[in-house]
């Protein structure tokens, strides 16, 4: 019987987990044996007893729990002392984060591990039940919205009192893929009058139909802005100026901006400068979703609350995943669920099909090597 391992999050900040009392239940029926190390829910609200109660073993630490594990499940990459206790082939599965933690991508390889990044899961029909990146973004683009409601000191919604009649609240959507568009239902649904703004052609319509208003350059480049595999192009200078020049006079009228742009091995695009930042009116407030990723706003800073002089805060906390973390872990560990079926045969014996496009997609490292293309050299 397999040994599939889960350990608690090291990484500051992280409150995820990679199992919940509920996946442990389906990872067992499937026919594998699951360690959980004491406390690794907490922070997620799953207590040990939860686990052990699904069928869990629980390990004293991530040592003990690691020793016999054949695969490990993880919300983050491993840290290095949880690298040095794995067995020599053991199946790290997790969002490593290759682009930007390429050295832990090695060290894995060094150890013998066989490393997927959930990250690298492609975008296929079949694989969206396993598609982290999707599940993580849209809890994202949630708790953006109450993040940005809970700094604002004004009401999202119109309410008409005795006393006279609130008016909502405006909010601007930049960027609108999977946490964008949850961004803009979220905040729909609290009575805001959202508009949004993208790069690729394909959101006009997706805006559209949640309610919102459709803002964009809609030239030549943004006709073709779109790659094949669905994701934004880096822009032109010239695209960015007139992007910028649009989206000024409109920021400056806004009370809420939520940016959310990401290109795939990038540096997140510039989208609000200090000036535009200076143009809103006091008590406005922006949230950053790309803020670890560079950011999309001038002056954020990852996991902080910058207010600025003329009183607009800018909301840069990293992992808001993190900040939902009872929902985002069940949600994860549900896509590594059905992941674990790309890596067993029908009686659960250990089984990887590396000819499997999926797996192959996320393969990051094996047999002592780094193996994903796009990490090498
Ligand atoms: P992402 O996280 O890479 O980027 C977020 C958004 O920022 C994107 O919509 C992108 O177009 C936009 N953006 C990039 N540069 C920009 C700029 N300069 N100005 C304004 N906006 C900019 O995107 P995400 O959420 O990962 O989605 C990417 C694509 O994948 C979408 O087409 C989505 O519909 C598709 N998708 C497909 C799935 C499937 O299973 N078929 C599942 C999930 C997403």
């Amino acid at each position: 019987m397999a040994v599939i391992a889960v350990t608690k999050e090291r990484r500051a900040g992280e409150t995820r987990v990679a199992a919940t009392p509920e996946t442990v239940k389906k990872l067992a029926a499937a026919g594998f044996s699951v360690t959980v190390e004491a406390g690794a829910g907490l922070s997620a609200s799953f207590p040990d007893a939860d686990y052990a109660a699904a069928g869990a073993t629980v390990a004293k630490t991530a040592k003990d729990a690691l020793a016999k594990a054949d695969i490990v499940f993880k919300v983050r990459a491993p840290e290095a002392d949880e690298i040095k206790a794995l067995k020599k082939g053991a199946l790290v599965v997790a969002l490593l984060n290759p682009f930007q933690e390429k050295a832990t991508v090695e060290a894995l390889a060094k150890q013998g591990a066989t490393a997927f990044a959930m990250e690298f899961v492609p975008r296929i029909t079949r694989a969206q039940v396993m598609d982290a990146l999707s599940s993580q973004a849209n809890l994202a683009g949630y708790r953006a919205v109450i993040e940005a409601a809970e700094a604002y000191g004004r009401a999202m919604p119109m309410m008409m009192t005795a006393a006279g009649t609130v008016a909502p609240a405006k909010v601007f959507v930049m960027g609108v893929g999977v946490a964008g568009l949850q961004a803009i239902a979220t905040a729909r649904r609290l009575g805001a009058v959202v508009t949004a703004t993208d790069v690729r052609p394909a959101t006009k319509e997706q805006v559209e139909s949640l309610g919102g208003k459709f803002i964009a350059v809609e030239d030549e480049e943004f006709q073709n802005a779109q790659t094949a595999g669905g994701y934004a192009k880096e822009m032109s200078k010239e695209y960015q100026a007139k992007q910028a020049a649009l989206t000024s006079s409109h920021i400056a009228k806004q009370d809420i901006v939520i940016t959310t742009a990401l290109i795939p091995g990038r540096p997140a695009p510039r989208l609000v400068s200090a000036e535009q930042v200076a143009s809103m009116r006091p008590g406005s407030v922006i949230v950053d979703l790309a803020v670890e990723q560079g950011g999309n706003v001038e002056g954020s800073k990852a996991g902080e609350v910058v207010e600025t002089k003329n009183g607009v805060k800018i909301v840069g906390f990293a992992n808001l995943p993190g900040r939902i973390a009872a929902d985002a872990s069940a949600l994860y560990a549900r896509n590594l669920v059905a992941f674990s079926e790309l890596l067993r045969d029908k009686e659960g014996q250990l089984a990887p099909d590396y000819e499997d496009e999926i797996l192959k997609a996320a393969l990051v490292a094996k047999d002592g090597a780094v193996v994903h293309p796009s990490l090498k050299g």
